[in-house]
């Protein structure tokens, strides 16, 4: 039986899944590439499906692949699907489109972060329940950091103390993103640089190393080790 979604939660999660997963190299787009035999976008979906609060999930697939994508989801959660577009905003922004104005809460996943737990979604809701209007998951940056000029020279090193590592999901007061969003100029901002430009305050809570974002091959053999920490 499909997992039912909390009816009188105040929380939308949208899942931009319409990237190509350039970086994985061939095999199709990246959130349909398999993790431990499912789909990437199946185990975030199964997270996203399991925070308390959750109302409404909207996923933005990739156009050639929404009827695929509603069936592959059906038994996992009951989920909006949208044709995602040519950027990552542009894919938030179409899935954003039919959240309706009773939702408070927005949050903006990336199928790419599939093994986010369901405990970091609560907290990042939570913050902003709490009264915040823009909220990042985050973590502290481990490498030294140089800032480098022509031929690879290092001009500097920066202070790491100052300095955070960005996750998803980030949430918003429903109000705060769509303001964001219609004012958007720059299609390579994410969502919380989008609401800094408009000059709201963006609040880091702690993420979670589970949170991290699938990227290139090496991401998928470490997700798979993660696969059995959760
Ligand atoms: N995404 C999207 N629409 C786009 C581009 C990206 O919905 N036009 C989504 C991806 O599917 C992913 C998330 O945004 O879940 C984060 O993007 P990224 O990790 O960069 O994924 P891809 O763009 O698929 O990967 P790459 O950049 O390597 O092609
Ligand atoms: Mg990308």
């Amino acid at each position: 039986m499909t997992p039912q979604l909390n009816a009188r939660g105040d929380v939308a999660v949208l899942v931009p899944a319409a990237g190509a997963g350039v970086r994985l190299g061939p095999g199709g787009p990246k959130a349909l590439r398999l993790l431990a035999g499912e789909p990437l976008l199946v185990h975030a979906i199964r997270r996203v499906a399991a925070a308390a609060s959750v109302r409404q999930i909207v996923v933005a697939a990739p156009a050639a692949d929404v009827e695929a994508v509603r069936l592959l989801l059906a038994p996992v959660a009951p989920v909006t699907v949208v044709a995602g577009g040519a950027e990552r905003q542009e894919s938030v922004a179409l899935a954003l489109a039919v959240v309706p104005a009773d939702v408070a809460i927005v949050l903006v996943h990336d199928a790419a972060r599939a093994l986010t737990p369901p405990s970091l979604i609560e907290s990042v809701a939570a913050a902003v329940r709490g009264g915040l209007p823009a909220v990042i998951p985050v973590l502290p940056v481990v490498d030294t950091i140089k800032e480098v000029g022509p031929g690879e020279v290092v001009l500097g090193t920066v202070d790491r103390s100052v300095l955070r590592s960005v996750q998803t999901p980030q949430g918003f007061r429903h109000t705060v993103l769509a303001a964001a969003h219609a004012a958007a100029g720059d299609p390579l901002t994410d969502d919380a640089g989008l609401v800094e430009k408009a000059g709201l305050p963006v609040t880091c809570v702690p993420g979670s190393d589970l949170a991290m974002k699938i990227t290139r091959p090496l991401d998928l053999i470490l997700a798979e080790a993660l696969l059995h920490v959760t």
